[in-house]
C-alpha cells in the first residue's frame, strides 16, 4: 500500500520504518527541511538504537521509504497517519497548532483525492480532540464528509523511547478508535500484516483515554514506589527487596516499580499533567494524579538534599553529575531529572561536571552556562567531590569507576554491596 506518516519524530519515523519494512511504500511529511533532507539520506536524525541500520536500508537499498515537505507528494496515499506533536516545549502546554495545520493540509489532500481514503491519529490528543478538533478541520478543507468519502482513526501509539523498534515488531496490544466501521476494517487489516497481537476496536474518545489512563498508570507506579523508597529508607529498608515481594502477587507484578530519581521524558510528565488540567478545567480535581506529579517534582533534588547532608555545604565543591538523557539508550533530555538537579546544584554553589554517552549535544543546548561537559565517565568522577548518577546507563554499572568516590544513586545503578566496598561512601535515593 502506499502510505504517509505526517510527523517525523519518534513516533513518526518508528511507525514508518516498521510500515516500510513490511512492505509498504511509505512517504514520511515533515516541515523540518533538514529533517527530510536527513532521512533522505538514510541518516537518522534522532538517537534509537537499530533505527539508523533499517532507515538506511529502507531509504537506500529497498527505496521504500522517502520523506518529502510537500502535502502535494502523498496524494496517492491510501491510508495517512498522523504523528505530530501536541506539546510546545516553550511554553510548556498543550499546542494543537501542528495538529490543526497537519489536519487542514490533509483535508485538501483529501479534496483531491478520488476515492476513499483513511486519516489515522497517532499523536497523544486529549479525549475528544479528534471528534470535535480534528474531523472538523478535515471535513471543512476537503468539503467532504467523514464516514462516507473518508475514514477517520484513532491508534495510539504505546512505543518506548530506547526499545522502540523491538516494541513496534511486537506490540502487546493495538487499540482502534473508530469513526466508521470501514476505517477500523481497513486499519485492523493493515495492523494483522504487522503483528498478530491482540486488537481492540472501540470509539475514539475511548482510545484517546486509554492512551492517557495508561501513561498515568504507570506514572502513578513511578512515584508511588518512589513515596514508598522514601519511606523505607528512613525505616532501614531496602525498597528493591520490597518489590521483589510485592511482585510475587499476580496483582502487582514488578514491572515498572524501579525507585529512583523519578520519571522524565516528553511523554509521562506531559500526559499527566494534561489530564490534571483538562479534570480541572470540567470542575474535577484528580487528587491522586496531581500527587503523582508532586512526589514526582521533589524525587530528584532528592539527590541534591543527600549530597548536602554528606557533604555540608556544596560551595566550591565539585560535583559530578552521570547521566543526563532521561533515561538509557535514548539521547532525549526533555523533561530528564538532570535538568532538575544540575541548576540546583549551581544555585548550592557547586561546581558541576557532567556526562552521558550520547545526549551530551543536547544537553548542551539548554543547560546553563558555568557546567563543565566531560569525555568520558572518569573525566567527570576525578578530581570531584561527589558523583551523583541519574541515568542508568550501562557504562556506569562499573563499581570499580567510583573507587574511593562519595556516590549517590538516583537509579540503582550499582549493585549496593559491591559499591559499598569500593566507594568511599555510597548512598541511594530511595534505599
Ligand atoms: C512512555 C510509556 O512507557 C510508553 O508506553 C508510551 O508510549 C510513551 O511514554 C509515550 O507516551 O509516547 P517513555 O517516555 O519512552 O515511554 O519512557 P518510559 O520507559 O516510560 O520511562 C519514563 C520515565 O520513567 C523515565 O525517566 C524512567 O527512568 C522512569 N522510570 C521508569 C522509573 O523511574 N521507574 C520505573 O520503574 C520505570
Amino acid at each position: 500500500m502506499n502510505l504517509a506518516i505526517v510527523g517525523s519524530g519518534y513516533v513518526g519515523l518508528v511507525t514508518s520504518v516498521g510500515l516500510a519494512a513490511n512492505g509498504h511504500h511509505v512517504t514520511c511529511v515533515d516541515r523540518d527541511h533538514s529533517r527530510v533532507s536527513l532521512i533522505n539520506h538514510g541518516i537518522c536524525p534522532l538517537y534509537e538504537p537499530g533505527l539508523d541500520s533499517l532507515l538506511q536500508t529502507l531509504t537506500k537499498e529497498k527505496r521504500s521509504l522517502i520523506a518529502v515537505e510537500d502535502y502535494n507528494e502523498i496524494t496517492d496515499s491510501e491510508v495517512i497517519f498522523v504523528c505530530v506533536g501536541t506539546f510546545s516545549e516553550s511554553t510548556n502546554k498543550t499546542d494543537f497548532t501542528n495538529i490543526i495545520d497537519a489536519a487542514s493540509q490533509i483535508g485538501r489532500v483529501l479534496q483531491r483525492a478520488p476515492d476513499y481514503r483513511l486519516v489515522v491519529i497517532k499523536s497523544t490528543v486529549i479525549p475528544g480532540t479528534t471528534e470535535e478538533i480534528i474531523i472538523p478541520t478535515l471535513e471543512k478543507y476537503s468539503s467532504k464528509k467523514a464516514g462516507r468519502e473518508f475514514g477517520v482513526a484513532v491508534n495510539p501509539e504505546f512505543l518506548q523511547e530506547g526499545s522502540a523498534i523491538q516494541y513496534s515488531q511486537s506490540p502487546d496490544r493495538v487499540i482502534i478508535g473508530e469513526h466508521d466501521q470501514k476505517a477500523g476494517d481497513t486499519l485492523e487489516r493493515l495492523c494483522h500484516e504487522l503483528s498478530s497481537c491482540p486488537v481492540l476496536r472501540t470509539n475514539m474518545r475511548t482510545a484517546e483515554m486509554i492512551k492517557y489512563a495508561t501513561n498515568a498508570f504507570l506514572a502513578t507506579k513511578i512515584s508511588f514506589i518512589n513515596e514508598i523508597g522514601n519511606l523505607c529508607k528512613n525505616l532501614g529498608i531496602d525498597v528493591y527487596e520490597v518489590v521483589k515481594g510485592m511482585g510475587c502477587d499476580p496483582r502487582i507484578g514488578d514491572k515498572f516499580l524501579n525507585a529512583g530519581a523519578g520519571f522524565g521524558g516528553s511523554c509521562l510528565p506531559k500526559d499527566l499533567a494534561e489530564l490534571v488540567l483538562k479534570a480541572h478545567q470540567m470542575g474535577y480535581e484528580a487528587q491522586l494524579l496531581r500527587s503523582v506529579l508532586k512526589v514526582n517534582d521533589n524525587q530528584a533534588l532528592r539527590l541534591v538534599e543527600i549530597a548536602k547532608k554528606r557533604l555540608g555545604s556544596l560551595e566550591h565543591r565539585v560535583i559530578a553529575v552521570l547521566g543526563l538523557a532521561f533515561k538509557p539508550n535514548t539521547d532525549d533530555v526533555r523533561a530528564a531529572p538532570a535538568l532538575k538537579v544540575i541548576p540546583q546544584l549551581l544555585e548550592e554553589g557547586a561546581s558541576v561536571k557532567v556526562y552521558d554517552p550520547v545526549a551530551m549535544r543536547q544537553a548542551k543546548m539548554i543547560l546553563p552556562d558555568g557546567v563543565k561537559f566531560c569525555a568520558s565517565a572518569s573525566d567527570a568522577i576525578n578530581d570531584s567531590d561527589g558523583v551523583l548518577i541519574v541515568t542508568e546507563w550501562d557504562e556506569f554499572k562499573d563499581e570499580s569507576l567510583y573507587r574511593g568516590k562519595l556516590v549517590i544513586d538516583g537509579r540503582r545503578t550499582l549493585n549496593p554491596e559491591k559499591a559499598r566496598q569500593v566507594c568511599r561512601y555510597y548512598e541511594g535515593v530511595c534505599w
